[in-house]
């Protein structure tokens, strides 16, 4: 009997390191350059929570990010003032955390809006877990969480997600209170102001350093056309997925 569960653990583990080993292989197999895909956003821009909600949990979940340099970087319209504070100013919203919809020149509905200073904590509190959890997979998993709150108007239980997600809480909560924190957005803000052309609305999506627009709800779709990696990636097999010549002329 332990010899069995001896010899059941000793394949459990052969499996895992083989899954392991061909899920590198994908990413970085012979010819396969990553993706480069940056992602601007606001903690409490519903379209932001709803893009990290849907198109970026399924891209995840379809193995697109395995191909993908996946930079997040949670900032969008906060601004620093003459002393280096960081400000998401609520602007004339009538809800008090609510986003009014703008219009811009690429005729998309945009949340522009500050959405006071829960937005910098949560900000903050997400460029934190970047940084404590390098790796994606925990780091979205903790940012996914968030953005869900989000879309159910509770991001005030964020720290829920470190129980949800089984992680410590010790190393974002010191960050995120601290100059750690602080440095890490003033960073991001850097990034997201040196962004040529520059961001028009959040969540602004830019894969292989070109921004999707309003195009960004086909981000799969952008990423299996970027995608120089053999074999193809399976995820990029399915219909819908091939890519329509208008559709990338910005491209
Ligand atoms: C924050 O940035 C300042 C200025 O670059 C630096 O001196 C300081 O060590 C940084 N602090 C932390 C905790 O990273």
């Amino acid at each position: 009997m332990a010899r069995d569960l001896h010899h059941l653990l000793l394949l459990a583990a052969l499996l895992q390191q083989l899954s392991a080993t061909s899920a590198g292989d994908v990413a970085t197999g012979s010819g396969g350059e990553k993706v480069h895909v940056a992602i601007y956003y606001e903690s409490l821009c519903p379209y932001s929570a709803r893009f990290v909600t849907n198109h970026l949990l399924k891209a995840y979940r379809d193995g697109l990010l395995d191909a993908a340099d996946l930079t997040l970087v949670p900032y969008g319209n906060a601004k620093v003032d003459a002393h280096g504070a960081i400000t998401c100013q609520v602007g004339s919203s009538p809800s008090p955390f609510g986003c009014r919809d703008a219009h811009t020149d690429v005729g998309i509905l945009a949340c522009c809006m500050q959405h006071g200073p829960d937005e910098c904590l949560l900000n903050t509190v997400q460029a934190c877990a970047i940084d404590a959890w390098p790796d994606v997979k925990v780091h979205l998993g903790f940012i996914y969480c968030v953005s869900d709150l989000v879309m159910k108007n509770r991001h005030r239980e964020w720290e829920s997600c470190f129980q949800k997600q089984g992680l410590d809480p010790k190393p974002v909560t010191e960050c995120y209170k601290g100059e750690r924190g602080h440095n890490l957005s003033l960073e991001y803000g850097r990034q997201t102001a040196e962004l040529v052309p520059p961001h028009q609305f959040v969540p602004w999506v830019v894969v292989d350093g070109k921004p999707l627009y309003n195009d960004y709800g086909k981000f799969e779709a952008y990423i299996c056309k970027a995608y120089k990696g053999y074999p193809l990636l399976e995820a990029c097999r399915s219909p819908g997925m091939e890519a329509e010549n208008d559709v990338y002329g910005r491209l």
